[in-house]
């Protein structure tokens, strides 16, 4: 086995990663940023300050490691249940992330993208998006694509109804209709399914992210919390991922 990332955790665990079994698509679920702060007696906010300061080195390492899309599940449709306060400090840490990052990232050959009803946020989150995708569209490194105000049955939804107007154009017939088709007109289109969903936090469900997509994605827990959680714990799911047997409904 070519081992590219020789490694060892805490524990002297060797968990050198196989540089030839990399998931292409790694898509997280950043979770446990208030219960982060609650542990620190911060307000939620500053969880939040420190989960988006924590995207920087997740990017950069999968980036590294030759990862070539990575989702970041940031604002759910249902995270707008939340107190004002809360989404607009939200909403004002990622335009912050945006704007700090957009140079380095650019730097380091990362697109900048994103999935979710993008026209129903802020029109200062939605500029900032625009900018970083316009700068960096022409990249040829990692596909950095942030979700926000995303959600699973949303996107169906609204492929759904795509597809009938496409059907009613007559653009496409419907015996032509199966689920690589139906993928196009989802908001991850031009990317692969993700291979391996990482969920910090303690919680163990899918809260609305990626339904269509995650049929045969491996998932990987961990009780960190999202600001706790680093590159070694990056290269633990990966390792474990790397261990695990996909057989796609098939037999080996
Ligand atoms: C994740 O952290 C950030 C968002 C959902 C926007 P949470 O704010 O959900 O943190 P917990 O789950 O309350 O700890
Ligand atoms: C999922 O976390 C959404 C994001 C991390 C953006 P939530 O904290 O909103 O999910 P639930 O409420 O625990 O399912
Ligand atoms: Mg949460």
């Amino acid at each position: 086995m070519w081992k590219l990332f020789s490694n060892r955790n805490q524990d002297n665990e060797d968990i050198s990663l196989d540089g030839n079994n990399i998931p292409r698509h790694i898509a997280i679920i950043m979770d446990g940023n208030g219960r982060w702060a609650k542990q620190r007696n911060l307000p939620r906010s500053m969880g939040h300050k420190a989960g988006v300061e924590n995207i920087r080195e997740i990017v950069k390492e999968c980036s590294n490691l030759g990862v070539k899309y990575l989702t970041l599940y940031a604002f759910s449709t249902e995270n707008w249940k939340r107190p004002a306060e809360e989404v607009n400090a939200l909403m004002k840490l990622l335009v912050e992330y945006l704007k700090k990052e957009v140079e380095e990232l650019h730097k380091n050959k990362v697109v900048v993208k994103s999935i979710g009803q993008i026209e129903s946020l802020p029109s200062i989150c939605r500029d900032e998006l625009k900018n970083a995708y316009e700068k960096t569209k022409n990249n040829t490194g990692l596909i950095l694509n942030l979700a926000l105000n995303y959600g699973g049955r949303d996107e169906i939804l609204r492929g759904i109804k795509l597809l009938y107007e496409d059907l009613n154009m007559e653009k496409i017939i419907l015996e032509d209709v199966n689920s690589e088709v139906f993928s196009k007109y989802l908001y991850t289109k031009d990317m692969c399914d993700p291979d391996l969903i990482i969920r910090p936090s303690g919680e163990q469900r899918i809260s609305n992210f990626l339904l269509w997509q995650c049929a045969y994605s491996e998932f990987w827990y961990s009780d960190i919390k999202w600001p706790d959680f680093k590159k070694e714990h990056l290269h633990k799911a990966i390792y474990d991922f790397q261990n695990r047997d996909r057989r796609f409904g098939g037999i080996k």
